[in-house]
């Protein structure tokens, strides 16, 4: 997603106020990207690659003039815990205090246990990387899209944000998340309009399979086409258009989720070999959707129109759209 953003000068608790419908406008003194502490597959992987192999107590600061340094990437150990600094330098720098064993160090002590190798290790990270990030900002992206084509949707969705965090909350928090019903939906009509793989990951048959009357041979490669199972006007109800209301409780498809049970609505797989990264998935995708939201308006550019935005697709690994998105950012000051 492009975003033109403009910074404004001033104090964020004064300045210009136009009311609005939704809330108030106004110029603030700065921004900060929400949810991006959260965006963090490529941020946080990143970090702890740095991280994992030190020794405790062994300084982990960036040498000065590598690219860790300029990107302000730094760590050290206090008290056996580690101390993340992954914001550039400045007064927005934050210190994260990490106490949970991070991916890196999990798979190092099961190392001998499971006989991992360094390229086993290797190749179980670049998995993760290529299969969640990509994903994710794809899901993203579209779910934007098709909100600023919904002006509706978006306006609900921003309703129950900034409804449901505390007056004045700088971001959304994770606790904030439950009770976004809308959120959850919108999310679910774009995975269900957009799965990012749309072909899922290729299988092979293991034995002789019969369906339906078909046979399917051993070893014969397997693709399953989970954007025609979302489109298909059979099972779906206005199947083409953005209705996130299908999923609410009192929507035709309440019960249908993505969780590998309803076969016209797998984006994430299905069986043993599911994404295993699916609820990391969702959690990520709610909390940089809510926050995009709640601090921000969204528009096309003045000189599109918001039905012009266009939607198709180019197809690869993964579904990309043709066009970048591009969209201009009001903030919202809470
Ligand atoms: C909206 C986001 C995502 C979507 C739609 C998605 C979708 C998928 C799909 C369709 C597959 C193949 C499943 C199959 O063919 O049965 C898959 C596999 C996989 N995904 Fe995701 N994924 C997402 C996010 C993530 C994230 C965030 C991670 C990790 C942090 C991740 C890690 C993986 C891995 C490691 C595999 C391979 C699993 C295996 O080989 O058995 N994915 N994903």
């Amino acid at each position: 997603m492009s975003v033109s953003m403009s910074r404004k000068s001033g104090s964020s608790s004064g300045g210009d106020t136009n009311s609005t419908p939704s809330g108030s406008l106004r110029s603030c003194s700065a921004f900060t990207v929400p949810g991006c502490t959260t965006l963090g597959v490529r941020g946080v992987l990143g970090v702890a690659l740095r991280v994992a192999p030190r020794a405790p107590g062994e300084s982990l600061r960036a040498a000065p003039g590598s690219p860790d340094a300029a990107r302000g990437v730094a760590a050290g150990t206090v008290g056996g815990d580690v101390l993340l600094v992954f914001a550039p330098p400045g007064p927005q720098r934050k210190l994260v205090h990490q106490k949970e064993p991070d991916f890196i160090e999990v798979l190092l002590s099961h190392q001998h246990e499971y006989g991992l190798t360094r390229d086993h290790l290797k190749a179980l990270l670049i998995d993760i990387v290529f299969g969640g990030t990509d994903t994710s900002y794809l899901v993203l992206e579209f779910v934007m899209a098709e909100l600023v084509r919904n002006p509706q949707a978006m306006s609900k969705l921003q309703d129950e944000v900034r409804h449901s965090v505390h007056k004045g909350q700088e971001m959304v928090t994770e606790d904030d998340l439950t009770g976004m019903n809308y959120l959850k939906v919108v999310i679910k009509e774009t995975l269900r309009l957009h799965p990012p793989a749309p072909l899922l990951a290729p299988h092979h048959s293991m034995t002789d399979v019969h369906i339906d009357g078909y046979t399917v041979p051993a070893n014969i490669p397997i693709l399953i086409n989970a954007w025609t199972l979302g489109r298909d006007a059979t099972v779906w109800e206005d199947a083409e258009d953005f209705k996130p209301e299908r999923f609410m409780d009192t929507g035709n498809d309440a019960d249908i989720n993505f969780k590998g049970n309803d076969f016209q609505f797998i984006p994430f797989g299905a069986g043993r070999r599911i994404c295993p990264g699916m609820n990391f998935a969702i959690s990520t995708l709610e909390i940089m959707l809510a926050n995009l939201v709640y601090r921000f308006n969204w528009e096309v550019p003045a000189a599109m129109e918001k039905a012009s935005v266009d939607m198709t697709e180019v197809f690869w690994l993964t579904v990309h759209r043709k066009e970048k998105l591009h969209l201009v950012p009001q903030m919202f000051c809470v």
